[in-house]
């Protein structure tokens, strides 16, 4: 065990919080079984203390201790993608405090996909302690998840004694969120983790969220956003779109995927670009840096170049779009 790792095992079992590198966004982490601990999560975030949070396990084998009435598909897909960013909401088991679950009967879990969490989880449970680490992304409420532990330290500052570093995150966005706790599978966030590789593995495919008071914060429209307004261009109109604004004095944060020659063009260099891979893995693993960098770079508005429609984009365009309905809040 690294001294890192021994140093975060004891403030877990002292109830204090831990930054956590997974594969998807930085976690904020505390002990899932106390809930003074739990309870600094939401002070630091700033988060309603009715959402509930993810707890992160060890494994598989783990689950019987956190939920109950557990269906087969749920150990399909333990089996086919954990650890990895796939989170499931089960019926709770017994003893799950309501400050994890914002007193909800259900519970979300998840199996993280980083050597880090993973020796973290693994060396929290062998200490004695509960096994289980309650950790939402490492943001203040409504802003961008961190995939650095230097976002972390931005986000949240002296109000995590520790962040351990696991470098920059490879998924880039958060979980895949799928509800098992009604009988049939509920895709409540999309992810890495896509409906039709769930669906392979259950045999159904996942059904949208009935309407209604949403149950997951990064569910609320207004999510995952920066303090700099931000708009959606078509790829047709963007340059045209960036030469009114120049003509019109502005300077603007351009999120880009697309070659553009003539974003080298004198005109369009006042602007602030940044051009991410073009591909949906790559794009989700490098966004929320980017529109971070963009949020920091001053300008008055962040123009996004409009993503291509198609199910391997549903999650980008999910963030994307919560994104923009929060930013300049
Ligand atoms: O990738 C991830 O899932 C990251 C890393 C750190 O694991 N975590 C994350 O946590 O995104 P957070 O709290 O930012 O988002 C978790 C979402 C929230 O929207 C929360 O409301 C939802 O999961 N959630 C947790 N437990 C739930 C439950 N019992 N029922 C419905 N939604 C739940
Ligand atoms: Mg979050």
């Amino acid at each position: 065990m690294t001294p890192e790792i021994a140093e975060a095992v004891r403030l877990l079992k002292g109830g204090e919080l831990v930054g956590i590198p997974t594969e998807t966004v930085y976690g904020l982490g505390a002990d899932a079984a106390n809930p003074a601990a739990v309870a600094k999560i939401f002070a630091a975030k700033g988060r309603p203390a009715d959402h509930p949070l993810i707890v992160h396990i060890p494994g598989a084998a783990h689950l019987a201790h956190w939920a109950r009435e557990i269906p087969d598909c749920a150990w399909e897909l333990a089996e086919a993608f954990w650890p990895g960013p796939l989170t499931l909401i089960l019926k709770r088991a017994p003893g799950v405090p309501d400050a994890v679950t914002g007193g909800q009967d259900t519970v979300g879990l998840r199996v993280p996909g980083h050597p880090v969490a993973l020796d973290l989880l693994r060396a929290f449970a062998a200490a004695g302690g509960s096994g289980g680490i309650a950790a939402p992304s490492a943001n203040r409420f409504g802003r961008i998840s961190p995939t650095t532990a230097a976002h972390v330290r931005e986000e949240l500052g002296d109000a995590v004694p520790l962040v351990l570093d696991g470098g920059a995150c490879a998924v880039g966005i958060e979980s895949t969120i799928l509800d098992l706790s009604s009988g049939v599978p509920v895709l409540l966030r999309p992810g890495h983790i896509s409906p039709t590789a769930i669906e392979a593995i259950c045999g159904v495919a996942p059904q949208a969220p009935a309407g209604g008071a949403p149950r997951a914060s990064g569910t609320l429209e207004a999510h995952y956003a920066p303090q700099t307004p931000m708009r959606m261009v078509d790829s047709a109109r963007l340059l045209d779109f960036l030469s009114g604004m120049r003509h019109g004095g502005s300077c603007c944060g351009v999120l880009c995927h697309s070659q553009l020659p003539q974003s080298e063009t004198t005109e369009m260099q006042p602007h602030t670009w940044k051009m991410l891979p073009a591909d949906p893995v790559g794009y989700a693993h490098a966004l929320y840096a980017a529109l971070r960098d963009l949020d920091h770079a001053g300008t008055e508005l962040i123009v996004v170049e409009a993503i291509p429609e198609g199910p391997q984009w549903a999650a980008v365009a999910d963030r994307l779009r919560r994104a923009v309905t929060g930013a300049g809040g």
